[in-house]
């Protein structure tokens, strides 16, 4: 089918001539002899004014309202007497796809809440806020592939089916071809148990291990049945690994990957953006430019208890040292205390996994955990224990069997070395770019829990 873009008709410096262009009307205006149809075709934000002659054949055809119709207008593009764009397209003739009942069709109406918005994930990629909201994803997925092409990092993909728990947080989902009530797993299609993964990060490591530098981009799971506002059942990660790498290493990457990222987004995604400045968070784009620039402030896990110590603050969880991090803490450090994205490193092993790597102390571990203003962490991750012996000590000490571990342990039997990577939650970051508070409403389909509708 031919036709033109919106968002180049729109963009021209010159009027497009004749073109043909398809999309949905957003709304419809009748004036006297003239009907004013906004198209929108999803290209950009902004909708194209479609100028038709009373008489136009399949005007009709629409009812008095056309509101969700998809329809193909053929015409000329002619500079706008109207206020608030250069071009409109004076229509010659009109083709009508779909029409939208207006009696049914529920998105009639200008504004809707999220929360009812979210009863209808298949309709509210038509609204103005969910379709910026969707194409600022795909903008910063690119971003960060462009990102790690430039650093010489190569995408791998990590399965979806594992037998492994990399978290060791036991907060997986089972998969299995045995009927309901069977329960022998030598019958099940793996013969043993089969789950989905909650991070492509040990597959990473292996694979980093011969490519140098890699990253994988894929969906993770997690079945923690934590009703918040930051956590989904599926999620993208982003996985880094570096072999010949450390802590430090890694901190430069996930400051440079953020920057880099954001300030892409101000770039390509501007008028989205703007948007979500105006109707979601006044100031998000001075915020999204101080992130954009400003290093990012470091400290250990001991100085940020000594921190939120000291703050006055009512925490709902009290901190000691030795307490995991809550997103109050997180947000706490980022947003008041730095007012940046701020890196949190060399944590209580206890409250870690198994694969991060001692530090001299013994009690530490060299992790890190990136965390942004209204967010709390964004990042996780950590350089490798890269030594056999205290590699294999963490996972007894732990009481799992080595075993399990087998070909991840190969990994330091043969040509280790000090290695590093972290996971990136893309929802998350798409939350921070936008301004969006709920990840509900970053997932084109959000799945949480009691949540499998679409
Ligand atoms: O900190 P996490 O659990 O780290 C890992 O899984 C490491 N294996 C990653 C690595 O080193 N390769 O998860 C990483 C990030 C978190 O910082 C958070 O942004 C996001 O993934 N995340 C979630 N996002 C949405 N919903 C959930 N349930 C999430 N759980 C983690
Ligand atoms: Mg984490």
């Amino acid at each position: 089918m031919q036709k033109t873009l919106i968002k180049d008709i729109l963009a021209a410096t010159e009027p497009a001539g004749s073109v043909t262009v398809c999309g949905w009307i957003r709304t419809r205006r009748d004036g006297k002899g003239v009907t004013f149809l906004e198209l929108n075709d999803g290209s950009c934000l902004t909708n194209l004014q479609c100028v038709v002659d009373a008489g136009t054949p399949a005007l009709e055809g629409l009812g008095d309202n056309g509101t969700g119709a998809a329809i193909r207008v053929e015409g000329r593009v002619v500079p706008s007497p109207g206020k608030g764009q250069a071009w409109e397209v004076q229509a010659r003739a009109i083709t009508v796809f779909g029409s939208a009942d207006p009696e049914k069709y529920p998105l009639q109406k200008k504004r809707h809440s999220d929360e009812f918005l979210r009863t209808i994930a298949h309709l509210r990629v038509r609204t103005n806020k969910y379709s910026a909201a969707f194409r600022i994803r795909s903008q910063a997925a690119y971003a960060i592939h462009s990102f790690f092409r430039s650093q010489g990092f190569y995408e791998v993909h990590c399965p979806v089916l594992t037998g492994s728990d990399c978290e060791g947080a036991g907060e997986m989902f089972r998969v299995t071809t045995l009927p309901p009530g069977e329960r022998d797993l030598s019958k099940d299609f793996f013969n043993r148990e089969c789950r989905l993964t909650v991070s492509g990060q040990l597959e990473a490591e292996a694979l980093a291990m011969g490519l140098g530098r890699v990253y994988s981009f894929g969906p993770t799971f997690r079945a923690e049945n934590s009703n918040t506002p930051r956590h989904a059942a599926e999620f993208i990660m982003v996985e880094p690994e570096m072999a010949f790498a450390d802590l430090s290493d890694l901190m430069d990457l996930a400051e440079n990957l953020v920057h880099s990222v954001t300030d892409s987004i101000l770039t390509t995604s501007a008028e989205d953006i703007n948007l979500f400045d105006r109707f979601v968070e006044k100031g998000l784009v001075d915020r999204l430019r101080i992130i954009a620039s400003e290093p990012f402030a470091r400290i250990t896990y001991a100085e940020a208890i000594e921190i939120l110590k000291a703050s006055g603050k009512e925490f709902t969880y009290p901190v000691s040292y030795g307490v995991d991090l809550q997103t109050e803490h997180e947000r706490y450090l980022a947003e008041e205390h730095f007012g940046r994205a701020t890196i949190v490193t060399d944590y209580p092993k206890n409250i870690k996994a198994f694969y991060m790597r001692n530090n001299d102390d013994g009690e530490t571990v060299a992790a890190m955990d990136v965390l942004v203003p209204r967010i709390g962490e964004l990042i996780g991750g950590s350089q490798r224990e890269e030594r056999l012996d205290l590699l294999e000590h963490r996972i007894m000490e732990l009481g799992q069997q080595l075993s399990e571990y087998d070909w991840y342990l190969d990994l330091r039997r043969f040509g280790t070395n000090p290695h590093a990577g972290f996971g990136l939650g893309f929802e998350r970051l798409i939350m921070m770019l936008t301004g969006i508070a709920n990840i509900r409403d970053v997932l084109p389909f959000p799945r949480t829990p009691g949540n499998l509708d679409f």
